[in-house]
């Protein structure tokens, strides 16, 4: 049987309340950026069970021996936090994520064509066999900007089936072109949105994120 996409939207009250908060336009930037961090915080919280790779131990506690399990911190981990959102998202994920190596990578879409340009690629020429990598950016709109982040990122070795995205909101679009070419894909989103309006706009969505995020 062919593989497929998996979309995961965690059914967590703090995730549906700080979505909430970023819907709304009336919301101010500054709190606009903590709904950002605190989505990001908790998305990652979900996105890395089962994908933090853990070594089983024994530790000695005041009283006696204990079996443990800890973060196998050989394994190397990867955050690409894809400019300018992607910044908002990482700013909580640290939390989570503390020892990842982070890699950005500027992306801008063109507001006619819709086609994203790269103005700053700070990934390895190779990433080291078995990373594990989580791309962060709140908007998953036609789709354009996540597929050339895979792009760079598998012709630089990386895995579809090791890597997470962490998003806000994945729009049908984005992940139809995601199932086609990379189904072993994991996606966290706080939601799901069916449908962009002519400029590209996720609808309802919650406008331009890096804008919001930095007052611009
Ligand atoms: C937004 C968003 C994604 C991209 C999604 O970034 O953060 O990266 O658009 O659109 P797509 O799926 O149609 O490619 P934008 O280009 O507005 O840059 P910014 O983060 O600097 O605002």
């Amino acid at each position: 049987m062919k593989p497929q996409l998996l979309v995961y939207v965690p059914p967590h009250p703090l995730i549906k309340h700080w979505l909430s908060v970023a819907r709304e336009a009336a919301t101010p930037s500054v709190l606009f950026r903590s709904a950002i961090t605190e989505l990001g915080r908790w998305l990652t919280y979900e996105a890395t069970r089962e994908w933090l790779p853990t070594q089983e131990s024994v530790v000695q506690t005041p009283l006696a021996p204990c079996p443990a399990t800890f973060i196998n911190s050989q394994v190397p981990l990867a955050v690409v936090p894809v400019l300018r959102a992607g910044l908002g998202l990482w700013e909580g994920a640290q939390t989570v994520l503390p020892l990842a190596s982070v890699y950005h990578l500027g992306l801008t879409r063109d507001e006619k064509t819709l086609e994203p340009s790269c103005y700053l690629n700070k990934l390895p020429e190779k990433f080291a066999p078995e990373t594990r990598v989580l791309i962060a950016d709140p908007m998953l709109a036609t789709g354009g900007s996540i597929m050339a982040t895979m792009a760079e990122l598998t012709q630089r070795g990386v895995e579809p089936a090791l890597t997470r995205i962490v998003c806000v909101i994945a729009a049908k679009p984005a992940l139809q072109r995601l199932n086609s070419t990379y189904p072993q894909l994991v996606v966290y989103s706080a939601t799901i949105d069916e449908n962009l309006d002519h400029q590209g706009f996720i609808v309802p969505g919650l406008g331009d994120a890096g804008d919001r995020i930095f007052g611009t």
